[in-house]
């Protein structure tokens, strides 16, 4: 694998250009966005595409987001562009949301898993930005992590999960979102939520002027191409079972511990007294904050290889929907 450090001035034009020359023989690049690390390949190489879902070991039902560097870009691989993309794309691009439209024909199967719809975004990472204008191509892109394992939030993460398959990666630093982008559906009637995101449902629908569906219950039809494979339960999970407290945690943790478990435990905010855990990390008690800091707490508890880890409660405000969703589906047994 490839490394080139992009916080490095020395590196950066050498290092784009290298892994635009990867993208366009058809290679992997793994690149820093605004939210999570990218495995990228071009889109519309249904090959390179392949390789995606091989290096991931991701299902060939769950498709990949592109990303593209301009809205002409996104308009040119949608059937039709409805003027509710239109208006979200003028409202939040560049930055943190994908958007599901009808697929545009020259749109590989293997990007969509066979299904009618697209999802699209302009990151707002100047590393990522940079990368799509300098390959001039669409970049399919998951995030870069085996798949149902955590979101990479650091090049390290990525490295450790993909340095076998990956054949370049671009070291941006720390992630600043740290979960995944908002995923909203406009190829229905009704605009639909598939996946909360730091652009929340309210944004979203003040943006539209009209309320935007959130089905995160629903069943969904398994023959069909998964409208949005994120909502698969354990889809975000550590390797060591998390639990989900109804209080601060600090009961349940004591009680592992003294079960002679090496328990991790998680905290909105900074807890009363000082307790038995094991390894306690603190997450900031705003819910950008406590995103943009969470996967790396979950990677940092995995690598000290924790047997167990609580989180302790968060709030239960529309803010929060993102980061609940993230560790609802973290807790979810495998
Ligand atoms: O922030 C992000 O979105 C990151 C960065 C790298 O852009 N990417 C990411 O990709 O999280 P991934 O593959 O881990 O998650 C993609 C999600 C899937 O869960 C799926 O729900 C949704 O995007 N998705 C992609 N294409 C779709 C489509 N045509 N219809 C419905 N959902 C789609
Ligand atoms: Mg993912």
């Amino acid at each position: 694998m490839e490394f080139y450090s992009l916080l490095d001035p020395q590196q950066v034009i050498e290092a784009l250009a290298r892994a635009a020359a990867v993208l366009r023989a058809g290679g992997l690049v793994a690149f820093p966005t605004e939210t999570v690390y990218g495995l990228g390949a071009r889109a519309d190489d249904p090959l390179a595409v392949r390789r995606i879902f091989a290096a991931k070991g991701r299902p060939a039902t769950n498709p990949v987001i592109v990303h593209v560097a301009t809205m002409a870009q996104a308009a040119s691989l949608a059937a039709l562009w409805p003027a509710r993309a239109e208006k979200l794309a003028q409202s939040f691009w560049p930055g943190p949301l994908t958007i599901v439209v009808p697929r545009a024909p020259c749109v590989p199967l293997e990007v969509t898993a066979g299904g009618p719809t697209v999802g699209l975004r302009i990151p707002g990472h100047p590393a990522a930005l940079a990368l799509l204008n300098t390959v001039g191509l669409p970049i399919a892109a998951p995030s870069a992590n085996r798949a149902s394992g955590i979101s990479p939030t650091t090049a390290a993460h990525v490295a450790a999960g993909l340095a076998d398959t990956v054949d370049l990666l671009l070291d941006g630093g720390p992630t600043p979102g740290g979960i995944e982008s908002t995923v909203i559906d406009l190829a229905d009637d009704c605009p639909r939520l598939l996946r909360p995101g730091l652009i929340t449902r309210e944004m979203l629908a003040s943006a539209l002027g009209e309320p935007v569906e959130w089905s995160a219950d629903r069943e969904e039809s398994p023959s069909a191409p998964a409208r949005a494979p994120g909502q698969q339960a354990r889809h975000y999970a550590p390797r060591a079972p998390l639990e989900l407290a109804d209080d601060d945690g600090a009961a349940r943790v004591a009680e592992l511990a003294h079960s002679g478990l090496c328990v991790g435990w998680l905290t909105c905010g900074p807890v009363g007294s000082s307790h038995v855990a094991t390894l306690q990390v603190e997450l900031p008690a705003d819910p950008e904050g406590y995103a943009a800091r969470l996967y790396a707490a979950l990677h940092t508890l995995d690598a000290r290889n924790v047997d167990r880890i609580v989180v302790g409660s968060v709030p239960g405000g529309a803010d929060w929907l993102a980061v609940r969703n993230r560790l609802g589906r973290a807790a979810a047994p495998e």
